[in-house]
């Protein structure tokens, strides 16, 4: 059973609870393209090397046609936001796709975050994507999780793991010892 049908017997509560926003939207939509890239790499080739193939592989690599082919996979024929969604951007991904992907090679980053707005790169939080708590790379020392990380949502404070406290989760909850602690690590057992 789908989603859809198992949200329709839970009732509107738990259909708003799947119901995908914005921002897992765009993410489904480049993990598709993504998939697409790799599904129509050599397409149509047969893998023997000659100098033509060369040639014409290298033409399709970066060509309208291979955009199409993946365009056309990245939605269900039934999936009406999925279809709504892409034909509203299809400017922006040919764009990326015929200019902009040399310089901008992460999709994610160039499409989610910068171009629609509705994501931030992990690490990162609310409507400016300003830095978690303890930096991007260990958002609240490792040991909690930053509200709002990865959307532009959130305050990013951080909600800390069980055994941590403090703004930045590095502090010890009464009945743990702090095993070790430095600038940036903190471990409490
Ligand atoms: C802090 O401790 C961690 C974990 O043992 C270690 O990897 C890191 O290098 C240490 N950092 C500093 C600044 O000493």
């Amino acid at each position: 059973m789908g989603l859809l049908p198992l949200a329709l017997l839970l009732g509107p509560a738990a259909a708003a609870a799947v119901k995908p926003t914005p921002r897992s939207r765009c993410r489904g939509l480049v993990k598709k393209f993504k998939q697409g890239m790799v599904d129509t790499e050599k397409k149509n080739f047969g893998g023997g090397n000659t100098a033509w193939e060369e040639k014409s592989l290298s033409k399709y690599e970066f060509s309208e046609i291979r955009l199409v082919e993946i365009l056309e996979g990245l939605c269900e024929s039934s999936d009406f936001e999925c279809n709504r969604m892409v034909e509203e951007q299809e400017e922006h991904l040919e764009a990326w796709w015929l200019r902009l992907k040399k310089q901008s090679p992460d999709l994610f980053e160039w499409f989610c975050v910068e171009t629609l707005k509705v994501c931030c790169s992990p690490g990162t939080f609310g409507p400016d994507c300003l830095a978690c708590p303890g930096g991007t790379q260990r958002p609240c020392s490792g040991n909690g999780l930053c509200s709002g990380d990865g959307s532009r949502q959130g305050d990013g404070s951080c909600q800390c793991h069980m055994g941590y406290r403090g703004a930045l989760c590095m502090d010890c909850v009464d009945g743990y010892f702090s095993a070790l602690r430095n600038d940036t690590h903190s471990v409490c057992t």
